[in-house]
């Protein structure tokens, strides 16, 4: 349901992605791994669009998106959790957890049911919402941002090295929000990427190897897990 055809672009005229085809289906969930550097953030950023002079076709659900601007991305089901978490340190927790949905313009009654689902899904969250955003650990904040991404993303969730410096405690609950994500929205689409295969290991997962910004046939994303 998201495609991408020969994808490329450029930062500061260095090619940073190159020639990119790859095809996330309805209900899988896809690991995109490589080394820092490699091109991970940047490929997740385009399909949000923020990389708008890039080469070659996004489609979702059969629309290109080369016509959809960043802002209009949330409103096709597509919830983003960037490395950098980027919250509002002047929201509370539940604010920022609203926040998507409401700048989509969802009634109040859909968004009290979006956050209910999404609390059943990240239940550690229930406790936070009063809380500042700019009170929260670092760890606390990519919990919140995974429930943001969860409140938005009906059809693609896109998680951008969620494992990367989380405390094992999180780690195992992060690892289980994302099970009952799969068992709840049984037709979501999660991309992931991670620079370390193995913090991956509880999440089923087919696997893309994506190095200085090629993506590597599966084969040897086998070959790496083991
Ligand atoms: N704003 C930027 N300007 C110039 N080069 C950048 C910028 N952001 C990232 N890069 C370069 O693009 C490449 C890919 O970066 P990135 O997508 O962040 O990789 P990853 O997420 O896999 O670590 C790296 O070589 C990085 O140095
Ligand atoms: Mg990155």
């Amino acid at each position: 349901m998201l495609t991408l055809e020969s994808v490329s672009a450029t930062l500061a005229n260095v090619q940073v992605l190159r020639g990119i085809s790859a095809q996330f289906e309805l209900g899988a969930t896809v690991a995109i791994v490589g080394r820092n550097g490699a091109g991970k953030t940047t490929l997740l950023r385009l399909v949000m669009g923020f990389m708008p002079k890039h080469t070659g076709r996004v489609t979702f659900d059969g629309q290109d998106l080369a016509g959809v601007p960043a802002r209009d991305r949330a409103s096709l089901g597509i919830g983003y959790a960037p490395e950098d978490r980027v919250l509002f340190p002047s929201f509370s927790v539940e604010g920022n957890l609203r926040f998507p949905c409401e700048v989509l313009g969802m009634a109040r009654r859909a968004v009290d049911a979006r956050l209910a689902e999404t609390l059943t899904i990240v239940p550690e969250l229930e406790a936070m919402l009063p809380r500042s955003a700019a009170a929260l650990s670092g760890g606390q904040g990519k919990m919140v941002a995974l429930g943001r991404a969860v409140m938005a993303g009906t059809r693609l969730v896109l998680l951008d090295e969620p494992f990367q410096g989380l405390a094992p405690v999180l780690a195992t609950q992060y690892g289980t929000s994302l099970q009952r994500l799969i068992r709840a929205r049984p037709e979501l689409c999660i991309v992931i990427t991670e620079s370390n295969r193995s913090l991956l290991k509880n999440i089923p997962t087919e696997t893309l190897v994506l190095e200085r910004g090629e993506l590597q046939r599966s084969f040897v994303a086998a070959a790496l897990s083991h």
